[in-house]
């Protein structure tokens, strides 16, 4: 797979590639959260365009990075909902980190770790040099990384975890990774969180005994990110992925401790 980052040129001293989606022929506009940190997180990627070999690639919905208003409001909302250890022993692990939004904004919380976990190469190497910059500006409170990874195979740390979901895969995925969560928690009291943004594949997640809904609702976008996210859709030369000024969200936390799959 060809590397697409701007200003490298190849052997042959040609541009690498840009992913569809990255030109601004397929709509590309950059979203202010890179203007105002300059990063690079902006484009819409559909997932058919992000084939990585792994069987799992059929199930990728798309790229695209998170509202980062939509973020802060619901890592605020999962805040409410106590008792909770501190957030410095929680690890956030965003499965499907893409060019890594989320990792950069949780970073800025006190957590133990932000990890992103990835499964296309090329965003992954993207999101590698996000952090650097990042962590270069001196914006990330908590250690970060990106694991190049199908998220089934991520094992997660010991200790309190909040797992962040933008819409990443569907639901054969999402249900294997649930059932295996349900299997290592059986029998234990684990802090185990999950935030769901854009939560398609919401029924997966509520036929899962052990997990109980902490919320479910619409969270809304700033002014500046719809204005942002409504730009960029519109400018989608197929138009297949629709905007609304929300996302659908939920919360779920491991309250069980019964062997159910
Ligand atoms: C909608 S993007 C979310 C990006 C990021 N979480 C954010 O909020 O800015 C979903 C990402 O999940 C990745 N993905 C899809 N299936 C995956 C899998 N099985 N394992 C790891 N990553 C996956 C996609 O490649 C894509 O980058």
């Amino acid at each position: 797979m060809k590397d697409n980052d701007k200003g490298k040129t190849g052997a042959k001293g040609k541009r690498p590639r840009l992913l569809p989606g990255l030109k601004v022929a397929d709509g590309y506009t950059r979203h202010p959260f890179d203007l105002e940190f300059g990063v690079r997180t902006s484009g819409l990627i559909a997932g058919r365009h992000l084939a990585s070999g792994n069987k799992h690639d059929r199930h990728n919905t798309a790229y695209y990075g998170v509202a980062p208003s939509v973020f802060e409001a619901i890592v605020a909302r999962w805040r409410r909902y106590r008792p909770l250890p501190p957030i410095d022993e929680f690890t956030f692990v965003d499965l499907g980190a893409g060019m890594g939004r989320a990792v950069l904004l949780a970073s800025q919380f006190p957590f133990r770790a932000a990890i992103g976990v990835e499964l296309n190469p090329t965003l992954a190497r993207i999101a590698r040099k996000n952090l650097a910059l990042w962590r270069a500006a001196g914006r990330a409170l908590a250690p970060m990384k990106i694991v190049c990874r199908d998220a089934v195979d991520f094992e997660f740390p010991a200790g309190p975890c909040v797992t962040f979901l933008f819409n990443p895969f569907g639901a054969p995925v999402l249900r294997q990774i649930v059932a295996s969560w349900s299997r290592t928690c059986a029998g234990r009291a684990r802090q185990l969180d999950i935030l769901y943004v854009n939560n398609e594949q919401e029924s997966v997640l509520e036929r899962q005994a052990g997990f109980a809904r902490l919320f479910q609702g619409q969270v809304r976008r700033s002014r500046a990110d719809a204005i942002a996210d409504h730009r960029i859709l519109a400018n989608q030369p197929e138009g297949e992925y629709a905007s609304a000024n929300y996302e659908d969200c939920s919360i779920y936390r491991w309250v069980g401790t019964a062997l159910n799959s």
